[in-house]
């Protein structure tokens, strides 16, 4: 089939069409699940993607679902990666698993006792900055602004004690790109897991080959078994986890967030102060611990070994979606990154990776990469998003619409699916995922 290098109206309005009836199969009635088979609870990120592209069709619902996720946040403010608010399903780990239940400030149904990025507040502003009914969107923003500093303090607080300016990440789970090949020396530090005893469930709807290996598992599980053993103590988890890295995506998006937060605070007529001390903290801490002037690239601290963790992969560009590069190394970034077919670029790769679709999420000349396993190369519709938001913000929109099109043209031929192999766009993971549909919405409305 070939397809048009900008869609017809006729086009967009059956992706369009399409998105709804995934989104609304997708809805449970109270919020609206990642996917039909291997995702049957809410999820932190994937809300605020939803929400994003919800807007356009249904912008009260899309309302909703910042709401409910916000109902699973613990009297710390820290908001959870999973909630089960309908309790367990066949998915693993199951709310009992993370045995939340007694830890004080947890809320009345299970969750997590993880959090995932902090996108929510950016969903927020995008709700709000077009909504046409200005005086329920102010007293929208009103009810959830005090619950979403709440939940950047407690980042601050407990992710960052030491005050360096940047969040640490305990799980590779609280990255959302949970089976990165980046954090590999990370988690191969953790010589001997030792998990409490668990079974996975991913093999039902997923293929094994386009998931996480056994031994990634176990450190997983053995990380959940420490935190859980500390009772979710934020003290003890900073303290104690054998994974504790400073993470340039997670950071990348709290710094956008916080951005967005001051414009809602404006908005609302609150003080931006603390949001400006931190945003300050944050891009000084960018630039003194996360850049690597030697090798031209943003890297993940690890915080335990003392060092950053060097693989090649998208990471190095997530910082544009912050706003953090000055506008020259963002052009020098974009150019020798996302333009280099050794590492995320169209073309053939000297160990001859030969990619056609933008943008795969490791560098495919990396021997870590695997062109159709979990975060370790394919392609995922939410990073695309978030490098095109970045690229529109510099002002590079020839990059931002290559990468528009080619995520219509992956939607089009495989559908909305989880991730999609880098090479020929062949549909990977889990089928009828939301956020690929809700962000296609998003990009067909804004580009
Ligand atoms: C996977 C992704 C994570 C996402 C979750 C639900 O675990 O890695 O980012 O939030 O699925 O879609």
């Amino acid at each position: 089939m070939s397809v048009p290098d900008s869609p017809t109206p006729a086009d967009a309005g059956a992706l369009r069409e399409e998105a709804r009836r995934l989104l609304a199969a997708n809805d449970t009635g109270s919020f609206i699940k990642p996917s039909l088979g291997q995702y049957p609870h809410q999820w932190n990120w994937d809300t605020a993607f939803i929400a994003i592209g919800l807007r356009h069709l249904d912008r009260v619902r899309a309302r909703d679902e910042v709401r409910t996720l916000l109902r699973g946040q613990w009297g710390d403010g820290m908001v959870p990666h999973i909630l089960y608010p309908d309790g367990a399903s066949d998915y693993f780990p199951t709310p009992e698993y993370w045995q939340g239940d007694g830890v004080e400030g947890a809320p009345p149904f299970p969750t997590s006792g993880l959090t995932q990025p902090p996108l929510l507040a950016t969903a927020v502003r995008r709700l709000h900055d077009d909504a046409p009914d200005r005086d329920a969107s102010l007293a929208f923003v009103e009810e959830v602004y005090a619950k979403l500093l709440a939940w950047h303090r407690w980042l601050h607080a407990a992710r960052d004690p030491d005050a360096t300016g940047l969040v640490a990440i305990v799980h590779p789970w609280e990255s959302g790109t949970d089976n990165a090949p980046r954090f590999a020396p990370a988690m191969e530090a953790i010589v001997e897991p030792t998990p409490p005893p668990y079974v996975r469930a991913d093999g039902a709807h997923v293929r094994l080959e386009e998931r996480p290996l056994p031994r990634d598992y176990d450190r997983y599980m053995h990380l959940i078994g420490l935190f859980r053993s500390w009772r979710w103590s934020a003290e003890a988890i900073y303290d104690g986890s054998p994974f504790l890295v400073q993470d340039v995506l997670f950071n990348a998006i709290t710094h956008r967030a916080e951005s967005d937060l001051a414009a809602l605070a404006r908005d609302l007529g609150e003080p931006t102060e603390e949001l400006d001390a931190w945003r300050e903290a944050s891009a000084a801490a960018f630039e003194s611990r996360l850049w690597d002037g030697a090798s031209g690239r943003y890297l993940d601290l690890d915080l335990r070994a003392g060092r950053w963790l060097t693989e090649d992969s998208f990471v190095t560009l997530a910082p544009l979606f912050g706003g953090i590069p000055t506008p020259e190394r963002a052009r020098e970034l974009v150019a020798r990154h996302l333009g280099d077919p050794e590492r995320f670029a169209p073309g053939e790769a000297a160990n001859g990776v030969r990619t056609r679709y933008l943008v795969p999420t490791h560098a495919k000349g990396s021997e870590r990469f695997e062109p159709r396993r979990y975060w370790c190369g394919p392609v995922w519709m939410n990073v695309n998003w978030l490098l095109v938001q970045g690229l529109r913000a510099y002002g590079m929109d020839d990059r931002a619409d290559a990468i528009v099109r080619d995520s219509l043209e992956l939607v089009r031929r495989s559908g909305f699916v989880e991730y999609y192999d880098p090479r020929d766009g062949t549909p990977c993971g889990s089928r009828s995922f939301s956020w690929s549909a809700a962000l296609t919405v998003d990009l067909l409305e804004v580009g």
